[in-house]
């Protein structure tokens, strides 16, 4: 039975994690993700077996963030989901699924850009948590496996990327990088665990020179890779010696690189909120160099909780809510898209 309250469901399942999430009036009331373990073995997402694994995980998966909403379907006022950009293959099992259930609700459907998700997730409340949000005009360095971009965000439908990468993300550089040294994927995670125990200043790598605000990592991929084949031809256990060295110099390059744009958008545009999100917001030394800027330039920075720095459906209710209270619904016929 429908309530004077508005219920959100938020499903997002655009690369290799299958969420969903309910929001009431803006509060989170539940964020549940299956994540698919079975890429592993192939060093990377295999997106045949990302789209089967959402076939066999968005059933329970909305079924769990609804028992735990405490909200009957029937409850629902819209459903919100990622229309792009991501694996096709993926995207067709989240929004076939939600205009699926938004027919037979008979209830409105929201699109939510997925990069655009990311950079609302700073909106996502929890009940009684003291949550502050940025205001707008913010910044927003957006950095994961597949963009690095830094956003001029106006107002939640009105954001402008105003730097982006020319070449490589900053999370796909680390991992390439994690890979030619032999490590796990994905290579993110653990280049930050070992780069806490080395000393960032023992290597040196190549730094792109380049104008405005776009950032490039594939010369820092490459000067990275033929300096360890230097340095393993003259010692083959080079990297077991190393690596935690190589991961504190590597990461601490990466976030060299990516603040030092942000630094001078911020400075130009002579704003001073600045918020981060994306996988790679994750990232310890990161977080350090944002914590940073707030003490030596007067930043107040934004740094999303752990759970909303991969893929999740929170932000995607949360988008689905800014979107609700201004009726941007969509149409049954949209299709999903894999690119911007
Ligand atoms: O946004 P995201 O979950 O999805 C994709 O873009 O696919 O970002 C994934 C990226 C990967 O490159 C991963 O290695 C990186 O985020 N990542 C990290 C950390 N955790 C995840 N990079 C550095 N440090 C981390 N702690």
């Amino acid at each position: 039975m429908k309530s004077d309250k508005c219920y959100i469901l938020g499903i997002e399942s655009s690369c290799d994690d299958t969420s969903a999430a309910v929001i009431r009036d803006g509060v989170l009331l539940s964020n549940v993700t299956a994540s698919q373990a079975v890429h592993e073995a192939y060093g990377g997402v295999v997106p045949e077996l990302a789209s089967r694994a959402h076939q066999q995980n968005i059933v329970p998966v909305v079924d769990q963030a609804l028992r735990q909403a405490g909200v009957d379907r029937e409850e629902l006022s819209a459903v919100a989901f990622t229309r792009g950009p991501g694996l096709m293959g993926s995207l067709l099992v989240g929004v076939s699924f939600a205009k699926g259930l938004a027919a037979s609700l008979n209830i409105p459907m929201i699109e939510v850009n997925h990069l655009q998700g990311h950079i609302l997730a700073h909106f996502v409340r929890e009940e009684g948590d003291d949550h502050v949000a940025p205001q707008f005009p913010f910044l927003c360095l957006l950095v994961s496996g597949g963009n690095s971009q830094i956003v001029l965000v106006r107002a939640y439908n009105d954001m402008e990327i105003i730097g982006r990468t020319i070449d490589d993300a900053a999370g796909e550089a680390i991992d390439k990088c994690s890979k030619v040294m032999g490590l796990g994927y994905p290579g993110g995670p653990i280049i930050d665990r070992l780069a806490r125990k080395g000393n960032a200043h023992a290597y040196e790598f190549a730094r792109p020179q380049i104008a405005g605000y776009d950032y490039s990592f594939s010369g820092l991929k490459t000067s990275f890779l033929y300096s360890l084949r230097d340095w393993v031809a003259g010692d083959a256990d080079f990297i077991e010696h190393h690596k935690e060295d190589l991961a504190a110099s590597l990461e601490f390059t990466v976030v060299d690189i990516l603040m030092k744009k942000l630094r001078k958008a911020a400075k130009d545009l002579k704003i001073n909120q600045v918020a981060v999100a994306g996988g790679v917001s994750a990232n310890t030394g990161l977080r350090e160099a944002f914590l940073d800027h707030a003490r030596r330039y007067g930043w107040k920075v934004f740094i999303p909780k752990f759970g909303y720095t991969t893929d999740n459906a929170a932000m995607i209710a949360m988008a689905g809510w800014f979107k609700y209270q201004d009726k941007d619904f969509c149409s049954m016929e949209l299709p999903a898209y894999s690119r911007v």
